[in-house]
Parts: C-alpha cells; structure tokens; sequence
C-alpha cells in the first residue's frame, strides 16, 4: 500500500508521463526537475511518493540502508497497476535486501564478471554479424526489433542462463505480456506462465545434472535449509530471463535511433572507434531506458535537504532525471559521445542508468558490452541506416516506466 494522500495533494504531479523524444524524458520531467532534487508525485492508485530528480540525492538514498527494497511490504510503492501483481512480490535479488539479497548476488557474481563478459564477446560479434548479414540478404525495409536489438541479448541471456532459445517466442512474449500489462491480473497470468515454463526448465536440470549455464550450476547449489531454495531459483532465473534481455534490446533499439538521428555523433564514433566505450555510456545517460534508477520505501524518517521522507513512505529515482541534474553533467540535454566521467562511478559523474548501491545492475558488464558490439557491427556493415517511418511517427511504448519502441522500421 503506499501512502494515502492528503486531499490537498489531488493535484500533484502524476507520475509516470509520457516521452515525446525516444531519448529526452517527458517534457513535465524537466519542469519538475528545474525546480528542485526532490518532488511529491501521485501514483496511479492516487497515493504519493517522492520522486528523487537529484543526482547526489539519488546517490545518497539509494545508498542508504534505511531505504528497503523489499518488494513483499504493505507499504512499498506499486509505481504501475502491472507492479501490483503478486508474481513481483517478492521479485529475486532486486526486491530482497540484506542478508538475502547479500547471498543470492555473490551466488551469480561470477557468472557476470568483466572477465566472463570479455570471454563472450567473440561469439557475441559473430551473433551480430550474422543477424546484419541475414538483414542484408533479405534487403530493405528492415524491422530492428525482432531481427536484430531482441536476439541479440535473448540468445545470450539464454545461453548464459542455460534456457533453450528454440523457446525464445515463448518467453519473449511472456515477457512482453507481463512488461506491458495494464493491470495486475494480466501481468500476473504472463508471469506465471513463465514461472512454470521455468519451473519445468529446472526439473528437467535436476533430473539431467552436469548441463552448460547457471541454471544448471545453481541447481546443485540448492538446499531447503540453506542459502538457495528451489523457489529461490525458479525466482532468480525469472529474473535473470526478464532482466537479461527487455531492458538492453530497447537500449538498442533507441540508441540506434538516437545515433540516426545525431548524424555528427555517428559520424565521430565511426571515424574514432576508439571513443564507442564512452559513446554507449552517453547513451545509456540520455535514453535512460528504464527512466527508474530504483524505488525504495523508507524503513525510518530520513531528513535530507530540507525534507523528510517519514517511515513507510516510497521512493523513486529517476534516471532520466538524476541523469540531466547540471550540477554533475554540463548541457545535460545535449547527446555527445565524448562527453567525459560516463564508466566511473567513484567519480560522482557518472549516470544512475543502471542504479546505484547494494543493487547496481548486476548485467551491467554483459550490457555494455552487448551495446557496443550491437552498434560497432550494425552502422560497421550498414553505415547508410535511417529510419523507415518519421521520428515522430515510430510506434513508441507508453504509459509505463519501460521507454521503448514496438518496432523500429529502417532502410538503407
Ligand atoms: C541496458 C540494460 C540494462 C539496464 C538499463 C538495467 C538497469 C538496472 C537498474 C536501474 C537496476 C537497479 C534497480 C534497483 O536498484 O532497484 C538493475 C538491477 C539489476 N539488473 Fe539490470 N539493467 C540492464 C541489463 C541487465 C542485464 C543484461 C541483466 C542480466 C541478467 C540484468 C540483471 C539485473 C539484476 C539481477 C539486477 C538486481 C541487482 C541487485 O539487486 O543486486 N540487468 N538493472
């Protein structure tokens, strides 16, 4: 439940509001965020949350242990009807905190360190090539989303994990069902579905021990009384299945159309290989794909900046938001690849797109890395890409947190 709102706060800002640009945040953002690091909003249900737009704020709260992630408490905040679903509560290691949360994420570390990323990445570019040659072959228009931004990080979050991509239809529109549902019982009905593809998936692993991926290898980490129960795993590797592949094809997806419609960022990071590291980064700060850096609900009164947020009351930060703060990143509107402080998060310059925290992206080596091989290929093979339909025209995803596009019709 979130906090019941004072009938003089009827007209507080609603949150969430539509993108009218694939990479600026809605224009009602950014008056909001002109006007202080820290906002009341009003949620779909009518109750109020803060909305953090601070940089420093955000690093300071989501830093904080007294802000809970725990997705299974009364009060914490269903920011979308879809959230209110009992399949979200509680959702694997993002929605835990400590100690569980703790144990579960030095479980998958390894699966997810720079040094396994970079043992990827060969097969990763062959992947890529291979679906821009298939583009090539059939001749334009082309549709991006399902032949190239979605395969990508579905076959390999499904190797990494151990699940058949032959099942990929399937679990993507699971996915789908339950990203995009209006309401909870429609998320909730994807969501199972998927819970008990899984499920099986995992019995079929018990029954056929010593098989490639992490599924595989956790399953013989499971114990009833210990660390990992199997319902903890079956949660995990919906997570692992929803978050390894959703968020980064639609950041491929936008940051594709996002590099189109910059012709002299392209043009820079064609001619200069060298700047793509800082390029993805740039463009993980601008389109903020997720637009949430996390949400939280405060376990104690907590005084920042003049404000208190009271015991029980929810959080939300706004990468879109945190990401544009002037404070920390000069002409925050404006898309430029060689932009400096984008990787280094000890540096306070860095952007809040994969959170921070206890509960930083654990898939953000995997991501990075699946982004700079998904435009280093694409525009490498097609430099001529443009867009099929106008800008405006693009069929975008609205109405939720989620920013992304349905498809992405382009031409060569
Ligand atoms: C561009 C792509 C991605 C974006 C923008 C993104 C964004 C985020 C954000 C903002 C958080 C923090 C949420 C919070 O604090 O409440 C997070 C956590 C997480 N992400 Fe990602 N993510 C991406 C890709 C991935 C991938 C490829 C995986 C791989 C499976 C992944 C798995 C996770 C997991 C397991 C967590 C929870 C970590 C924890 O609670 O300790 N993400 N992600």
């Amino acid at each position: 439940m979130n906090t019941p709102i004072p009938a003089e706060d009827e007209r507080l800002f609603a949150y969430p509001q539509d993108r009218s640009c694939p990479w600026q945040p809605s224009p009602g953002y950014r008056g909001l965020g002109e006007q202080g690091p820290l906002h009341r909003v009003r949620l779909w249900d009518g109750k109020s949350i803060w909305m953090v737009t601070g940089h420093a704020q955000a690093r300071r709260l989501l830093a904080d242990p007294r802000m809970s992630a725990d997705r299974s408490r009364d009060d914490f905040p269903a920011v979308l009807p879809r959230l209110d679903a009992p399949i979200f509560k509680p959702i694997a290691i993002i929605g835990f905190d400590p100690p569980v949360h703790d144990i579960h994420r030095r479980l998958l570390a390894p699966d997810f360190s720079l040094k396994q990323v970079r043992a990827l990445r060969a097969s990763v570019e062959e992947l890529a090539g291979r679906l821009v040659d298939e583009l090539l072959r059939k001749g334009p228009p082309a549709e991006l989303v399902e032949d190239y931004a979605l395969p990508i990080p579905s076959m390999v979050i499904s190797e990494l994990l151990g699940v058949p991509y032959d099942d990929h239809a399937f679990f993507e529109a699971m996915t789908n069902g339950l990203l995009q549902a209006k309401s909870a019982q429609d998320a909730e009905a994807a969501g199972q579905a998927l819970w008990d593809y899984l499920d099986g998936l995992i019995t079929t692993k018990e029954r056929e021990p010593g098989g490639a991926g992490v599924l595989s290898r956790l399953v013989g980490q499971v114990d009833e009384d210990g660390d990992l129960t199997r319902e903890d795993l079956v949660r995990i590797a919906l997570a692992l299945l929803i978050g390894g592949h959703d968020t980064t094809s639609q950041m491929i997806a936008l940051g594709v159309v996002t590099l189109m419609e910059h012709p002299d960022q392209l043009a820079a990071l064609r001619a200069d290989p060298g700047v793509l590291p800082a390029a993805v980064d740039e463009l993980l700060r601008m389109v903020s794909v997720t637009d949430v850096s996390g949400v939280r609900v405060a376990t104690e009164d907590i005084e920042i900046d003049g404000h208190v947020i009271r015991a029980g009351e929810g959080v939300l930060v706004s990468s879109s938001m945190t990401n544009r703060d002037p404070a920390v990143f000069s002409d925050p509107y404006r898309f430029d690849i060689r932009r400096a402080g984008g990787h280094n998060a000890a540096s306070g310059r860095h952007h809040l797109t994969f959170g921070f925290g206890i509960h930083q992206c654990l898939g953000q080596n995997l991501a990075r890395m699946e982004l700079e091989v998904a435009f280093s290929v694409l525009f490498d093979r097609i430099p001529d890409l443009r867009l099929a339909v106008p800008l405006d025209r693009l069929p975008t995803r609205g109405g939720g947190t989620m920013q992304g596009v349905h498809t992405l019709p382009v031409e060569w």
